[in-house]
């Protein structure tokens, strides 16, 4: 920062000089504050860097400049953009993070002032001999993001031909400090967007996916239904007795596109169980619900910290999904409870309601005339996820659908569904 002159003027010439050196450190610490306003407006990467490193060179009345950013993946600092010197040549150029000056600060996280760079043992790698730009004078600094070295910002040669000074460093850092802020915010726009833009990409792959589907599954059942129903008005004209083998056939198609639709849903399970987990997408799925639901809905699922593949997480959600939507659906419950506990190297994972209950043994028993697929789907999915199912309920008591997963997923498929009942 701008220094106070240090003793009383004894003469006015030092006086002037002393106003003169003031006006300058001002002037410099104007210009900062002006371009620290430009950066946060810019959040392209690219242009925000060029931009900070054009305006350090500016400000610090110098001649050349880079930049450069760690790559934690090689432990590299790269150069981002150069500015005069060795020019274009330079840029992506990798160095080691430990090496020449930038490798000193931003392994120290300490500025530097280099009079003579051919001098300093420092400046190992000799970049600018090797394009024919003489580095004179140098000032560097890390750039520190809550604490943590982000890259080096070098300026090279006063137009002037003077040295760099400790005001120069303490200028220098001062911009270093703003500089690292908003190239992190930059960044993390940066990360946003692509974030955002991956997902619009899987929601384009599932969009087709899903059409393709819609066409070569349900769409297609459905037109031999509708066959099926012209040939059945013709059947029950001229051969009554072939009428029920032909419904029993309609009545399979018509589950079949049923269960595909069904899957099809599965496939549209939310994004966010793709990108936060379950826990997140279960919050997600409670806070809608309870938006447009009488029933009380609970969730406790605190504890909930585990993720596993997202398949299973699907899979895992679709028979809450259920669960949730048989009791509201059959039960008539005053609460819906979803909790989340876990029990030693398992998950336990309970949808339970105060509904009406139902008899398990009795449904399971007329299952196949039914033509329900909401427990078979539960029973599926908990195979996908290596589940433990249990659904307990009684007339009258309300239900109790208890999901027992392991935290890790085992190679092997063990699950045990419908265990007990009553
Ligand atoms: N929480 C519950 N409370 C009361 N009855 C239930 C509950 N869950 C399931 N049932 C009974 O079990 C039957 C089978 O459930 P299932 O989910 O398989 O079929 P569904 O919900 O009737 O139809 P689908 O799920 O295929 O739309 C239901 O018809 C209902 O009688
Ligand atoms: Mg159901």
């Amino acid at each position: 920062m701008a220094r106070a002159p240090q003793a009383p003027p004894n003469s006015t010439d030092e006086s002037q000089a002393q106003i003169a050196h003031l006006e300058q450190r001002i002037g410099a610490l104007e210009a900062l504050q002006e371009v620290a306003l430009v950066f946060s407006s810019e959040f392209q990467l690219e242009r925000l860097l060029a931009l900070i490193l054009s305006s350090a060179v500016d400000v610090m009345k110098a001649s050349a400049g880079s930049l450069l950013l760690y790559d934690g993946t090689t432990k590299e600092l790269v150069f981002q953009v150069v500015q005069g010197g060795g020019g274009k040549a330079l840029r992506q150029k990798r160095i080691r993070s430990d090496e020449g000056i930038a490798g000193w600060v931003f392994s120290r996280g300490q500025p530097v002032i280099v009079h003579d760079t051919g001098m300093d043992s420092r400046h190992l790698l000799r970049i600018d001999e090797a394009l024919r730009f003489h580095t004179a004078a140098m000032v560097a600094a890390p750039l520190i993001y809550k604490g943590k070295p982000i890259g080096v910002i070098e300026i090279i040669n006063k137009k002037s031909g003077e040295q760099f000074v400790e005001d120069d460093q303490d200028l220098l850092m001062a911009f270093a400090a703003q500089a690292a802020v908003v190239i992190e915010n930059a960044r993390l726009f940066q990360q946003v967007v692509s974030e955002r833009d991956r997902l619009l990409v899987v929601e384009e792959e599932v969009r087709r996916e899903l059409a393709r589907e819609l066409h070569d599954g349900p769409s297609q059942i459905l037109a031999a239904i509708i066959m099926g129903l012209k040939f059945l008005k013709q059947v029950i004209a001229r051969q009554p007795e072939r009428t029920e083998t032909e419904l029993a056939e309609l009545e399979r198609l018509a589950a079949q596109a049923l269960h595909q639709v069904r899957n099809m849903l599965f496939d549209l399970r939310p994004v966010a169980l793709e990108t936060q987990g379950l826990r997140a997408a279960l919050e997600i799925y409670v806070e809608r619900l309870r938006a447009s639901e009488d029933v009380k809905l609970h969730l406790d699922v605190q504890l909930l910290k585990t993720r596993w593949s997202p398949k299973v997480e699907a899979a895992l959600f679709s028979i809450i999904q259920e669960a949730v939507g048989n009791a509201k659906k059959h039960a008539q419950p005053k609460n819906i409870w979803i909790t989340a506990q876990p029990q030693d190297d398992q998950i336990a994972l309970s949808v339970r309601d105060d509904g009406r209950g139902f008899d398990l043994a009795h449904v399971e028993e007329s299952y196949a005339q039914r033509g329900n697929l909401g427990l078979l789907n539960m029973k599926e999915r908990a195979e996908i996820a290596n589940a433990t199912l249990d659904i307990n309920s009684k007339p009258g008591k309300g239900t109790l659908v208890t999901l027992t997963v392991p935290m890790r997923q085992p190679t092997r498929r063990s699950a045990r569904v419908f265990s007990s009942n009553q």
